[in-house]
């Protein structure tokens, strides 16, 4: 293991600090505990989504307010995950309680066109350059399987390419290579990967359509395409790799996408479900590199299910229903008055100023993080972009997915626990991300836990 700490007096074993840590976060979370045990009952897992789940079992959130959330035992956390990324503006923003206030007497859903709705379609098409037309959904999930949908009417094609490490939701034909195993003999070599099924259940044959690529490798994309570029309906990618470990693609590889896709007639989708935070415009607007399509989702619902897919004219018009033979997209709850009406107070609210400040703040966390692992001599690394920020604890560089898969998980959950109990809530993985609920403040005080939370953990930290 590649840890080494510079002065230790601390005598206790790797496992002695593990079993002393759960112990603390039992000691402290009984009703968690129990109310898990009630959950586990009448749901597998004890919830309905197993990205939440950690070991021993995970804290029931009560409530939240602005940066901080409430456990059911009354302990309070700075909330630096924000529903993975989504809510923008933490807990409770009063625009948008205002905005929900305002429409819940009036009906929550008609199938019918509404206002709100149009509203938030002219703030994305004002906002994102690439994108002339869009349509909403429920989910990041049915925003990619609408944006392949058509893409693959689009070209006739269907073939898509995705990164290796990428996620895009729980859509069948993006379940493909998204953390196959280190040793999975079967995922192939690190420049050529090869397609792994990300989950049972997902047709074997799904690997047919859906080849896979390393990030930031144009070697690797430029023999896929030349062998079979002329099959390909898209290439897609997160211009910086959200779940996969907060990490920005190069402009370099983003523009030799681009042209690859225009070359062979194939269609460029960037998946911003998680990167629209970054930039008025998606992060897209940084790396000035406009794709066919984009696909949202998080932060543009204001805290309430959403997804929302645009981009080129020609591509969107297929969803028309006075075209012929138009692409059919439904969906009893897309554009219900709530989530838009949510949304448009969320999108107005995140003006570019706002975008700047909780991008410094993700600097000030990285840079600090940084400086705390530093002090004690863990190798490690920081990655991010703006307001994401990714601690990956045992190696020293990540720019791949591979090498954020090398991180040592052990010690990445006995950290995430510690942090529990220091009062600093991230995801079990070591993902953060900042809110507009946030100041200066809020991080220095999220770094000073970080630093008392490695000391606990500190003996872990020896080979
Ligand atoms: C980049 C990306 N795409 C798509 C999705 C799927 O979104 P949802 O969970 O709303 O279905 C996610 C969810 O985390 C995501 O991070």
């Amino acid at each position: 293991m590649a840890m080494q700490v510079s002065s230790l007096v601390d005598s206790r074993t790797r496992a002695e600090v593990e079993a002393e840590v759960i112990a603390d976060y039992r000691a402290s979370s009984p009703r968690s505990a129990a109310l898990h045990e009630a959950a586990r009952r009448v749901m597998p897992g004890g919830d309905t989504r197993t990205v939440a789940f950690h070991a021993p079992y995970p804290l029931v959130v009560q409530q939240g307010s602005g940066c901080r959330i409430e456990d059911a035992d009354g302990r309070v956390y700075i909330d630096l995950l924000n529903n993975y990324t989504s809510l923008i503006h933490g807990h409770g923003h009063p625009d948008v309680v205002a905005a929900v206030e305002a429409c819940l007497p009036t009906g929550t859903a008609f199938p019918a066109p509404n206002t709100y709705q149009t509203r938030l379609a002219e703030i994305l098409t004002e906002r994102v350059a690439s994108v002339d037309l869009v349509r909403f959904c429920n989910s990041g999930t049915e925003a990619m399987m609408n944006a392949i949908r058509a893409a693959r009417a689009f070209t006739g094609r269907d073939l898509i390419v995705k990164m290796e490490g990428g996620y895009h939701g729980t859509y069948d034909d993006v379940e493909v290579s998204v953390h196959p195993a280190l040793d999975d003999p079967t995922a192939g070599p690190e420049h050529a990967p090869l397609s792994v099924l990300g989950t049972r259940g997902v047709p074997q044959n799904t690997v047919e359509n859906v080849l896979v690529t390393a990030l930031n490798d144009r070697e690797s994309i430029e023999r896929i395409m030349a062998e079979r570029g002329s099959e390909v309906a898209a290439v897609v990618i997160e211009p910086v790799l959200g779940s996969g470990g907060m990490l920005p693609a190069d402009r370099e590889y983003l523009e030799a996408l681009r042209a690859l896709t225009l070359e062979h007639g194939a269609l460029l989708i960037f998946d911003e479900v998680m990167s629209f935070r970054l930039e008025p415009g998606g992060v897209q607007e940084h790396f000035r590199v406009r794709p066919d399509l984009t696909t949202f989702a998080k932060i543009i619902g204001g805290g309430f299910p959403v997804g929302g897919f645009g981009g080129r004219a020609a591509v969107m018009e297929q969803f028309d229903p006075l075209r012929p033979e138009p692409l059919w997209q439904s969906g009893t709850f897309n554009g219900n008055l709530i989530t838009m009406a949510a949304g448009v107070a969320a999108m107005k609210a995140y003006t570019p100023d706002e975008v700047a400040r909780i991008n410094a703040l993700g600097e000030r966390l990285r840079q600090g993080l940084r400086e705390a692992v530093a002090e004690v001599g863990i190798v490690a690394s920081v990655t991010g972009y703006g307001s994401f920020v990714g601690l990956h604890l045992g190696v020293d560089e990540v720019r791949t997915y591979r090498d954020a898969a090398a991180v040592d998980k052990g010690l990445a959950r006995l950290l995430h626990l510690a942090l529990l109990s220091e009062g600093v809530y991230a995801a079990p993985r070591l993902m953060m991300c900042t809110s507009t609920a946030m100041d200066e403040a809020t991080i220095d005080e999220v770094l000073g836990s970080v630093r008392r939370a490695i000391q606990q953990i500190r003996p872990a930290l020896v080979a």
